[in-house]
């Protein structure tokens, strides 16, 4: 039995209690359920108790030699930062695409003339499984020392069944290796492969026939993506491709309105959709959809950033009532990082989110959006103990400091892992 742990006196401890069951929207975004001087007791991995220092001093007084004691004081503690949509395993890079872009050529056009996705699914073909596991691992090494301990991680750079299947079997060793936690997504929907560009819909069939259901059959996701976009997959093909996943048990995702208005919103709240993510051209009336079906908008300003494109609504979508979570989308071609604080330090500066909403954003709206509210994303009793200490001394710091990694510690499962 490992050694339980004991941080204690942190100058804010963000709990953010009582949101396991479903996640936050409008004003309960900014509610953080802080403790000024708080503590947090981890055993067996799970976490045992939190409030004030002195009461849990009282309370495991006979203890305390027993335990490693971290001194959290001047600093601020959160849940491990969660982030819900990431292409986690891909071949390669893209820098020559980014020169290309800043010389005016756009994202469509360079997919269109066999580059971006296509470009990243060549190498990812080419790659073994040995070197997209190595790479992938240090990616999570990397996510892992600016504060994140659980991310979703995407197939989607195959298109073919032996390398969709290889990017799903590498993020599943990943998650049994890495302490980092790796949720996995089929997105065998990234792109139409050029062979069927005369006949997409001969993929959808594939996709819908045969993909799925083994993907399903195997156990190689639980979550179901399409790339829903002109000159991608239409709504009716994406609708197809969803509901062909919920009836084998793969709940839908779906990247929408990234580049036009296209209807992904309401797609997303249509079909039940967990998550709808980008949304940079969504509609009203789909958000209002959205809001209404309590699907997670997960927002990623990083990818805005990246294209030199306007971010996403975040201020409107929380007004509204849409749940909305954070993310990097960490992959090679419209978001090559790995820093969820950047991302948050966008959230605030480029969607007028608050500090506070920004956190709740990438620890429990993020968990939700991939189904693990009741497990991460909030320090609470019975919850696992990831937690991330930050060199900062309260939340609003840690966005208003940029550019800097303020990591100062994080336990996984009740380990220390960085310090
Ligand atoms: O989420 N939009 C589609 N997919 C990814 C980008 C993939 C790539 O360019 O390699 C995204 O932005
Ligand atoms: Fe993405």
């Amino acid at each position: 039995m490992s050694k339980s742990i004991f941080i204690r006196n942190a100058s804010q401890l963000v709990t953010l209690q009582g949101s396991s069951n479903a996640p936050l929207v409008k004003e309960a975004m900014s509610e953080l359920g802080i403790i000024e001087n708080g503590s947090i007791w981890l055993e067996d991995g799970v976490i045992q108790a939190v409030g004030l220092d002195e009461e849990l001093a009282l309370m495991y007084k006979d203890r305390l030699g027993d335990a490693e004691i971290i001194d959290a004081s001047g600093k601020l503690v959160t849940p491990g930062l969660v982030d819900p949509h990431t292409h986690l395993v891909f071949g390669g890079s893209r820098e020559q695409e980014f020169n290309m872009r800043l010389q005016g050529a756009t994202y469509m056009e360079i997919m269109n003339t066999g580059g971006g996705i296509h470009s990243t699914t060549r190498q990812t073909k080419a790659a073994t499984h040995e070197e997209l596991f190595q790479e992938s691992y240090e990616r999570l090494n990397q996510f892992l020392l600016h504060g994140v301990t659980t991310v979703e991680a995407k197939s989607g750079y195959g298109m073919d069944w032996d390398t969709e299947v290889k990017q799903l079997e590498v993020a599943r060793q990943l998650n049994e290796k890495h302490v980092v936690d790796v949720v996995r997504t089929f997105m065998g929907a990234h792109a139409v492969p050029k062979e069927y560009k005369e006949n997409p819909d001969e993929f959808v069939r594939v996709l819908i026939e045969e993909m799925i259901p083994k993907v399903a059959e195997m156990g190689l996701a639980e979550f179901n993506d399409v790339f829903c976009e002109k000159g991608v997959f239409t709504p009716e093909q994406s609708r197809q491709i969803l509901e062909a996943g919920k009836r084998y048990g793969l709940t839908p995702k779906i990247h929408a309105d990234e580049i036009e208005p296209y209807e992904g919103a309401e797609l997303a709240a249509e079909v039940g959709a967990i998550s709808a993510d980008h949304l940079l051209k969504a509609s009203e009336k789909g958000m209002k959809a959205m809001a209404e079906k309590g699907v997670v908008g997960v927002l990623l300003p990083g990818t805005a950033y990246f294209l030199m494109a306007e971010s996403a609504n975040g201020r409107k979508m929380i007004d509204l009532g849409v749940p909305v979570a954070l993310s990097t989308d960490c992959n090679p071609g419209s978001s090559p990082t790995v820093s969820l604080p950047f991302i948050m330090n966008l959230g605030c500066l480029k969607m007028r989110m608050t500090p506070a909403e920004v956190i709740t954003a990438a620890t429990i709206n993020a968990a939700h959006a991939i189904n693990r509210g009741r497990e991460i994303g909030s320090l609470e009793v019975g919850k696992k103990a990831d937690v991330t200490i930050f060199k900062v001394e309260n939340y609003m710091k840690l966005q208003y400091s940029y550019g800097v990694n303020h990591t100062h510690t994080v336990v996984k499962n009740g380990q220390v892992v960085v310090r």
